[in-house]
């Protein structure tokens, strides 16, 4: 017997992200799935962890009664093993380092950019048609890399982190008010980073406003802990969250798989009218983008007020840097 009948979802970095990601699909029952890592070397032994992890999870799914198809490859640094990824519907990138304590988003960025130039062109190479989700840090910066190195369409090619981020800042909201996480309308845009915008304009709970339900004092605590919300589980967990990213990253590729479109919000490319709207030129960033089968449909314009625009501003500029740093050292 061959193949279920389903999408194919591959995901480059099979580690905490990349597994949970896994996970959640097959649970789910949203598409076949095919892992790409590196195998651990010990001293004396090579270990396939990625088969090993596809595996579990095939067997993860018997115990719970669904019926997915997942495998997993190992690949190597220079790019070889990728040929599975052929007609892979969605491709996730999962791959590099996490953040560790003291480090920030931008520490990553060189480590990771080597890595997700070989992952992108190995996307070009086998799976030309795939919609793309960049996860690894710096998420904007390595969303802008992707999408040069592939040359897909910019509507094929997002980072995740909105999602997850706007998570955050609606656990937070929850806890605080004791209500529903399903009542609080929400988005967070902008870099991911501590430069991130929580629109507040636009949220409320059960359609009344933030603003008239917190203090200014209160809702500036809430928006701290959320634009340092990736950091506090870092702090406690000694590397970053993953249970949280892989469910958003889940979101994501379900608003694909089903042709939901959804609003949400997005790392994209920003030109033409939109780019001149947000007043952002070249880069990608988080903004809330309507999701679909074909990947990210089209920008929603908000009205940022005085404050959010000043915040979107060195958002902004905090990922043209990180661009500009790529472009200095000629990696894309
Ligand atoms: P991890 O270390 O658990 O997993 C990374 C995996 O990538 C490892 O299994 C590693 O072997 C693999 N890898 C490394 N180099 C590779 C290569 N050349 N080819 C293929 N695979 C390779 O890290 P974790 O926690 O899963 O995080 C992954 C990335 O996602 C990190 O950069 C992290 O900062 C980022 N992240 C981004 C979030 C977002 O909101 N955008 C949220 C959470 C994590
Ligand atoms: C997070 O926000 C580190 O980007 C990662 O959890």
């Amino acid at each position: 017997m061959g193949e279920y009948k389903r999408p194919t979802v591959s995901i480059v970095g099979a580690g905490n992200v990349g597994e949970h990601v896994a996970n959640l699909i097959a649970i789910k029952e949203l598409a076949n799935i095919k892992l790409f890592d590196l195998p651990k070397k010990t001293e004396d032994k090579t270990f396939e962890v990625v088969k090993g992890k596809a595996l579990d999870i095939k067997q993860m799914a018997a115990a719970l009664g669904v019926d997915v198809d997942i495998k997993g490859y190992n690949v190597t640094p220079d790019g070889q093993g990728y040929e599975p990824m052929k007609d892979s519907d969605i491709v996730v990138i999962t791959a590099g380092f996490p953040r560790r304590p003291g480090m920030s988003r931008d520490d990553l960025l060189t480590a990771n950019v080597n890595i997700i130039r070989t992952v992108a062109e190995r996307i070009a190479l086998y799976a030309p048609n795939a919609v793309v989700i960049v996860v690894s840090n710096p998420v904007d910066v390595l969303t802008y890399t992707t999408l040069k190195i592939t040359g897909f369409n910019k509507h094929r090619v997002l980072g995740m982190a909105g999602v997850l981020d706007t998570a955050r800042f609606k656990t937070f909201i929850s806890q605080e008010l004791k209500v529903s996480v399903s009542n609080i309308n929400c988005f967070v845009l902008g870099s991911h980073g501590d430069d991130m915008v929580p629109l507040i304009s636009v949220s409320n709970v059960g359609g009344i406003p933030l603003k008239k339900l917190f203090t200014e004092e209160k809702l500036k605590e809430l928006i701290d802990r959320t634009k340092y919300g990736g950091g506090e589980i870092v702090n406690l967990m000694g590397t970053s969250a993953y249970h949280a990213p892989g469910a958003s990253v889940v979101e994501m590729v379900e608003a694909i798989l089903k042709d939901k479109k959804e609003i949400m919000p997005c790392s994209i490319y920003l030109e033409g009218e939109d780019a001149r709207f947000y007043e952002a030129y070249d880069i990608c960033i988080g903004l809330p983008v309507k999701v679909g089968a074909h990947g990210w449909e089209e920008v929603l314009k908000v009205e940022l007020s005085q404050e959010e625009k000043a915040m979107w501003e060195s958002s902004v500029k905090s990922v043209k840097s990180g661009i500009e740093r790529i472009k200095e050292l000629k990696l894309i």
